[in-house]
């Protein structure tokens, strides 16, 4: 396999370039659970890349698709056209979302798709003769991607501080992470359902009539996985309804079986009014993302919006018949290999494979939920994120892909992942913590 003799010219996302130019991790193939690094090594995929290939690398029957969708049609507009697979994705995830949510709006990535549900909730409250509702709530720590809609509405302070004031008429819930009383808990913590009522606090001071929409990860991931407290969500929709404002779950990593359902919503039991997914939902092959509505958001908006175009909003690329064919094969995996089941029954084990590392050096906190683990490390005085950067990096030298979310290690492998592979995940990444200072 070829290697790269000249890495300077990309600008790579998220990288520190400088230290990754001068040693770096380069992937030339992947096969199911594991990558192959250039230097011919297997590396166990303890990350489903970024939370996104559920059902393991090189899957035939999507590359199938999608070489055949190439041959057919390869691309066709999708403003004032349609082609097929478009129609037949949206109805296949009107199958798998929760009830009265049969409506679907193609993007190409999770950024996209949080900009689209944005977009929809204040075009929707205007349609309905709500104009004065514009304001928008996220979240402290959420993670909604980088989009300027997205960023706004994010609690990440690093992906918010370099880009100007953002989005007006934003505010923030608190975030619900509480670890002197939530540390080390098994799944969702005990404590903290009160912190939904942050919304009443918000409504008190800008009044529930120009508020259009709250935000948030069901459980938030890329902040350091914060599985939601117990009583939580559903304060939170409860709080929604009673002031109709639509709640938005941002969907991104926990759609597609990642906690054992199709949906985290499913999972939880709780129902927003509009979802938005991507990654899992073509196995990661092509980028594609969804913005999933309640069944009364797309007919208001189709009985009180402006005509004839009831909403200005799309992509040259929604809907773009490769990436739905990708997604059509993924479905067909997911369902015919049971991997939510699969993902549901591996769970516990995970659960206690992570918790084991309890009392191993470095570490303050594990936390978990479905098919996510996080392993909290102290930080190292002031040098916020070393150790956890440092940890990536030696266990990428023992073989285990593990993502750093500053001193958060993040575990969320693929959905096919084995009781063997969840153990060497976790056997991996301490053998990296004992020789990480
Ligand atoms: C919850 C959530 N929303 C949005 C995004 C952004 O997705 P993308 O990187 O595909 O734009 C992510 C990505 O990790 C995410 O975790």
């Amino acid at each position: 396999m070829s290697k790269p003799n000249n890495l300077e010219s990309l600008w790579m996302p998220f990288t520190p370039n400088k230290t990754f130019k001068k040693d770096p991790r380069i992937i030339v193939g992947a096969k199911d659970m594991h990558f192959i690094s250039d230097d011919n090594r297997e590396i166990l995929d303890g990350t489903a890349g970024l939370w996104c290939v559920n059902a393991g690398h090189g899957r035939k029957t999507i590359q199938e698709a999608v070489s055949k969708q190439l041959e057919t049609l390869d691309y066709s507009p999708p403003f004032q056209f349609g082609h097929p697979k478009q129609f037949e994705l949206a109805n296949r995830l009107a199958e798998i979302f929760p009830e009265g949510m049969n409506h679907v709006f193609f993007s190409n990535s999770g950024s996209e798709a949080v900009d689209s549900a944005l977009k929809i909730a204040l075009a929707y409250q205007r349609a309905r003769g709500h104009s004065s509702k514009t304001r928008l709530i996220g979240r402290e720590r959420g993670y909604h991607g980088v989009g300027f809609g997205g960023i706004s509405v994010g609690g990440m302070v690093k992906n918010r501080m370099y880009f100007g004031s953002l989005l007006s008429g934003v505010d923030h819930l608190r975030h619900t992470h509480n670890h002197s009383l939530n540390a080390y808990s098994h799944g969702q913590p005990e404590h903290g359902a009160e912190l939904a009522d942050d919304l009443e606090r918000i409504v008190q001071l800008h009044d529930a009539s120009t508020i259009a929409a709250v935000i948030v990860e069901p459980i938030a991931g890329s902040t350091g996985v914060l599985p939601p407290p117990k009583g939580y969500l559903q304060r939170l929709r409860d709080i929604c309804t009673k002031h109709d404002i639509l709640l938005i779950f941002d969907e991104v990593i926990s759609a597609f079986g990642r906690l054992g359902k199709a949906t985290g919503s499913d999972y939880f039991g709780i129902t927003p009014d509009i979802i938005c997914c991507a990654k899992g939902l073509t196995n990661a092959t092509i980028p594609m993302g969804a913005t999933v509505v309640q069944d009364y958001i797309y007919e208001s908006m189709l009985e009180n919006a402006d005509a004839p175009i009831e909403l200005f909003h799309g992509y040259t690329y929604s809907g773009h018949p490769v990436a739905c064919a990708a997604a059509l094969a993924t479905l067909d995996i997911y369902r015919d290999e049971g991997l939510f089941d699969n993902a549901a029954k591996m769970a516990p084990l995970i659960e206690q494979a992570a918790h084991s590392l309890k009392g191993s050096k470095h570490v303050i906190d594990i936390r978990n939920l479905g098919v996510i683990a996080a392993i909290e490390l102290e930080p190292r005085g002031n040098a916020v994120g070393a150790r956890g950067f440092e940890t990536m990096k030696k266990a990428w030298e023992l073989g285990l892909m593990v993502r750093a979310n500053g001193d958060t290690l993040a575990f969320s492998p693929p959905l096919i992942v084995n009781e063997s592979q969840v153990d060497e995940m976790f056997t991996k990444v301490k053998q990296a913590l004992e020789q990480v200072e």
